[in-house]
């Protein structure tokens, strides 16, 4: 089986992330690989971890074009593998899953048949639904009988994230009112503690780790404080949902509890997750062991995690100006 190399180049998106910081800390560590950072803004501040050479911006994951000039700068960078940490990127990558390959490039990135049902929180639920409590789930098109939910209800994008435009609708009057969109969903309001569930999955749905954390803290969509728990019920759920899904690598599994206790899901981010720093230091260091799924190398059937908790802080580099403004090469 193939091993990394000594200077196997791995390019991390998303550098102004928390997640892509918590995947390069993790992969320093490893003295096969040479880090390299992109983001699509030279403010990020995850670029300035990496020599200049080693920087690149890229445009949003949105942009068209994205995927082509992904891999071309990969070409020029001589990267050996790309990490996508930002969910915009997620399906163009998948798109062009071929031509990646094609260019001897390895992408971190779950299967097709797992980003088609994860990327659509609507067909989530559906998929799901036989698997764990599901909260009720519905399009917010014309055939919606707001009459026939109990409030408050949630609308929010079938494809959304960071907590980008939802609401919580009050009354079958608020309701009613909404404008009626495919892109929008309407939920059962689940008003209990929120987990993050991070996985690991070998293979696809094949589940080697399951680390719930309990979401103390969350500013802008973000953990700003947490806590790993363990707590077999969360664990198996945070698993059923990606042996269900067929998610590889890092996911993150993300769960509320209902009015009466039982946890019940809300999406699954198929990347690796904000407070992954806190998986890490738990005892699972998801991106070596995808590391080695990558390359072949072997990997346990079963990786386990104590409990820990984290807080956060700022953080800076101070760069030259020349830096920022070149942003990357
Ligand atoms: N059905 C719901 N009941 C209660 N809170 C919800 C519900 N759906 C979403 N939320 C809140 O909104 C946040 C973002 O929703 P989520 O479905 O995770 O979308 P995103 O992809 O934007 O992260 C959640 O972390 C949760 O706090
Ligand atoms: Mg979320």
């Amino acid at each position: 089986m193939p091993l990394p190399d000594a200077g196997t180049r791995v390019l991390v998106t998303g550098a102004g992330g928390p997640a892509a910081i918590a995947v390069m800390r993790s992969l320093s560590a490893d003295p096969a690989v040479c880090l390299l950072a992109a983001d699509m803004d030279s403010w990020a501040a995850g670029l300035y971890l990496v020599p200049a050479a080693e920087r690149t911006l890229i445009p949003a994951g949105a942009a068209s074009g994205f995927a082509d000039t992904v891999l071309a700068r990969c070409r020029q960078l001589a990267v050996d593998v790309v990490i996508p940490t930002v969910d915009a990127e997620l399906r163009p990558l998948a798109a062009a899953r071929t031509a990646f390959a094609a260019a001897g490039l390895k992408l971190m990135l779950a299967p097709d048949q797992a980003l088609h049902v994860i990327l659509d929180k609507l067909a989530l639920a559906r998929h799901c639904q036989d698997v764990v409590r599901v909260p009720r789930t519905e399009p917010l098109d014309d055939a919606l009988d707001p009459a026939g939910w109990t409030y408050p209800v949630v609308v929010k994008p079938r494809a959304g994230s960071g907590s980008r435009d939802i609401r919580i609708l009050r009354s079958a009057a608020e309701l009613a009112a909404a404008e009626r969109s495919g892109g929008l969903l309407v939920q059962e309001y689940l008003p209990g503690d929120e987990y993050s569930i991070d996985v690991f999955a070998s293979q696809p749905g094949h589940v080697i780790a399951s680390v719930p954390r309990l979401r103390a803290k969350v500013d802008s969509g973000i953990s700003v404080a947490g806590r790993t728990v363990r707590d077999r019920g969360l664990e198996q759920f945070g698993a059923a949902v990606a042996e269900a899904t067929g998610v590889q690598f890092m996911a993150n599994v993300q769960a509320k509890r209902d009015a009466s206790g039982r946890p019940s899901l809300l999406e699954v981010n198929p990347r690796a997750p904000g407070s992954l720093a806190l998986t890490i230091a738990s005892g699972v260091d998801m991106p070596r062991l995808a590391m080695a799924v990558l390359f072949g190398r072997p990997v346990p059937d079963h990786a386990d995690f104590r409990e820990i908790a984290m807080v956060r802080f700022l953080d800076e580099r101070v760069v030259e100006l020349a830096e920022i403004r070149r942003g990357a090469a």
